[in-house]
This record gives C-alpha cells, sequence and structure tokens, in this order.
C-alpha cells in the first residue's frame, strides 16, 4: 500500500505562477485592507468594491499557469497517496493534476448564495461576479471565499487527513491564519514533517525537516528526499 502524504500549501506555492502573496514585501495585504476585501462586514459596507477585488484575482488566475512545485506534488501520486490541503482560493493545484484537492479557504471560481456557503455554484471561465447575480431564489451571490471572521467548515475533514498523514509537507505559507496553521499539530508524532520556504517559518515543533527554497526547487529536492520513504 501506497505511504500516506498530506501537503498543506499556503500563497507561497504559487508565487512563482505570478499569483501574489499576502503577507511579503508587495504583498496583497500591503495594497488592500483586509477588513475591507476579506470580511463579511467589508462586503456589507461595500460589495462592490469586494466583488470586484475577486474578479480581478479571478481574471488573473486565467492567465497564470501551474509551476513545477504544483506539478512535482501531481507527479509524488506515482508513489504515494497524496492529499492537498490548500488554502490558496487558486485552481492551480487541480491544474497541475492533483486529484484531491481540499480548500480550506474557498475557490475563486465558484460562488454561493449570501445566506447559504453550502449552496455552491462554477463561475463560468470568463465570466464576473456582479451585483444582482443571484440564485434561483432571487438571493444575492457572493464569492465562495472563507472569508476572517467566518467558520472554516473543511477544517475538521482536514485535520482528519493530517493525522492520518505518514509524511506531512508543508508548502509556501506564513502559518499566521489559523485554524489552517494549527493542523501542523495534527501531524503523528514520529512521522516526518518537511518545510518548504525561501524563509524562516515558526512552527512551534522541534522536527521539522527545513527544505528553505522555493517551491519549483523545494519540491523537486523534496521528491529525492522521499525516495528513501516511498
Ligand atoms: P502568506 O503571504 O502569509 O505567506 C506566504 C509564504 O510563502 C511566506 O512564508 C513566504 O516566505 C513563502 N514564499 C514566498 N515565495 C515563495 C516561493 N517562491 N516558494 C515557496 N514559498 C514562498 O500566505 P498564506 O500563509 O498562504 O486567507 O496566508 C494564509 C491566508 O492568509 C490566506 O489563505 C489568505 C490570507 O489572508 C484568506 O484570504 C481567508
Amino acid at each position: 500500500m501506497k505511504k500516506k502524504l498530506v501537503a498543506l500549501t499556503g500563497a507561497g506555492i504559487s508565487a512563482e505562477s505570478g499569483i501574489s502573496t499576502f503577507r511579503d514585501s508587495n504583498g496583497l495585504w500591503e495594497k488592500y485592507r483586509v477588513e475591507d476585501v476579506a470580511t463579511p462586514e467589508g462586503f456589507a459596507a461595500n460589495p462592490a468594491l469586494v466583488l470586484d477585488f475577486y474578479n480581478q484575482r479571478r481574471r488573473q488566475l486565467y492567465t497564470c499557469e501551474p509551476n513545477q512545485g504544483h506539478r512535482g506534488l501531481a507527479a509524488l501520486e506515482k508513489e504515494f497517496d497524496v492529499q492537498i490541503i490548500t488554502q490558496n482560493v487558486d485552481n492551480l493545484h487541480e491544474r497541475a493534476g492533483s486529484t484531491r484537492v481540499l480548500h480550506l479557504h474557498g475557490e475563486l471560481t465558484k460562488a454561493c448564495p449570501v445566506d447559504n456557503p453550502s449552496a455552491v455554484y462554477d463561475i463560468p471561465p470568463g465570466v464576473d461576479l456582479s451585483l444582482g447575480d443571484t440564485d434561483p431564489r432571487g438571493v444575492q451571490l457572493r464569492p465562495f471565499i472563507v472569508w476572517f471572521g467566518e467558520a472554516v467548515p473543511m477544517i475538521a475533514p482536514a485535520i482528519e487527513e493530517v493525522e492520518k498523514a505518514d509524511i506531512l509537507v508543508v508548502i509556501g505559507t506564513s502559518l499566521h491564519v489559523y485554524p489552517a496553521a494549527g493542523l501542523l499539530h495534527y501531524a503523528p508524532n514520529g512521522r516526518p514533517v518537511f518545510l518548504i520556504d525561501p524563509k524562516e517559518v515558526a512552527t512551534g515543533r522541534r522536527d521539522i525537516l527545513f527544505i528553505r527554497a522555493g517551491a519549483s526547487e523545494g519540491v523537486k529536492q523534496l521528491t529525492q528526499r522521499l525516495k528513501t520513504f516511498g
């Protein structure tokens, strides 16, 4: 039986595809206020601004391609039972060929009515989400994004996956945002935990196997090192 490899990814894995991270210099949170574009209060105050923010990001996504980091993780499915848990709202893991992708913070290409986050609709490529776009009941649609202050329904299945991991890999996340950052602590003791990031990341764990590199180079090195774990 294949060993189970769980990869927790963040904005850094998509950086080499041209998508800005949040907290690096020049990151998205230097250009926008979180309260304005990533909270239910911000949406209530100025829905047009929030829709525009996500419309821009969705349009940009269609101009980006998966990089060797995404592709390398997809290739690991040959030797491992790979589960991706991503904080990213892009679809680059899926487009690279990963077959099991759990999105903790929602998906840019989907919408839901403002009163029901579990009724999810695909937004067709090339289409913006606008004020006046509604579900069949006439309720306004909003981006299918988990905003700050909202519940993270996918955290429970994510914890279950991490608890079963033979190998945990953390890539391109500053681990600033909970509950996602807490997932690291559910990895069973004694199982290897790799962390790929070009910068130092505080984890609160002593047993981390750091690979200090960008995602493409880091996943290449990881793949080499995993040859002894297969
Ligand atoms: P951050 O922007 O907080 O962290 C990005 C991480 O990626 C940092 O540790 C960088 O050093 C690293 N990084 C930069 N370039 C990289 C590269 N080429 N390869 C690998 N790593 C690289 O992004 P997240 O931790 O993903 O939530 O942020 C978590 C959540 O905060 C996001 O999902 C988003 C945000 O607010 C919501 O919008 C709800």
